[in-house]
């Protein structure tokens, strides 16, 4: 894993968005998978200053989505990707592969996600950021992880996150990308920054793998690169 620390989250943001920008003048099809909440948004924000003028010929791919929420609410990971990036970016609906997040059949959902990430291939990009509880996407510590896209019983700290931090009746569930299909990324950008998490990283630097810290599987994966800013230390 290549590790690159930073003095505070403007530089790290700026640092993503520089290799944001460069694997998408590698190759301008870049299919992006974007997690959302507080960590990644100063990249996205400085990434739609940078390509608005300029037509993209994105592909974004959902990471995951609170289960039950009307997309278009606010705290939905919907939202944020059409507020942070589909819209400045111009994305097209046909080329922003989402979740149907109040279906009745959350795990048919997540079959559709199994199959559009089959036919797209392997996702280029993956920016992550890492839960409190080390979960990547809702891949929660557990005894076992999943592969392949699934329905994840949140933990109670997830259901504490400042996103959806106004609803009084929290999400109990979400769809989230495997840790197969997460691994199977031909990139990874690993974000984190924050006093607050500052122990999930000590415990992450460890380079221990384990199902009670999914993001340490991150520690398998040949072409991460993990930007930490100094307050997460
Ligand atoms: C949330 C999301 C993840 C996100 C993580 C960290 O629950 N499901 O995709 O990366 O937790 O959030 P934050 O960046 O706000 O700390």
């Amino acid at each position: 894993m290549h590790i690159e620390y930073f003095s505070d989250d403007l530089a790290m943001s700026e640092r993503a968005c520089d290799l944001i920008l460069q694997q998408i003048e590698e190759n301008p099809q870049t299919s992006l998978c974007p997690a959302t909440g507080n960590t990644p948004l100063k990249t996205y924000q400085l990434l739609a200053q940078k390509l608005l003028e300029k037509p993209t010929e994105l592909r974004l791919l959902m990471l995951d989505e609170w289960y039950g929420l009307d997309k278009t609410q606010e705290g939905s990971c919907y939202a944020f990707l059409q507020k942070y990036l589909v819209e400045p970016l111009q994305i097209p609906n046909e080329r922003f592969f989402i979740y149907d997040s109040q279906t009745s059949s959350p795990e048919e959902a997540c079959l559709r996600m199994q199959l559009r990430l089959k036919q797209e291939g392997p996702i280029d990009l993956m920016i992550l950021g890492i839960g409190l509880n080390g979960h990547l996407g809702f891949n929660e510590p557990n005894d076992f992880l999943s592969p392949a896209c699934h329905v994840a019983e949140l933990e109670e700290q997830t259901k504490q996150h400042t996103m959806i931090g106004e609803l009084s009746i929290k999400p109990t569930k979400g769809l989230t990308l495997g840790m197969g299909e997460i691994l199977q990324a031909k990139k990874i950008i690993l974000l984190i920054n924050g006093a607050h998490k500052k122990e999930i990283t000590k415990a992450f630097l460890k380079g221990e793998i384990s199902t009670h810290l999914p993001a340490s599987f991150l520690w398998l994966h040949p072409n991460v690169t993990c930007l930490i800013e100094a307050n997460a230390l």
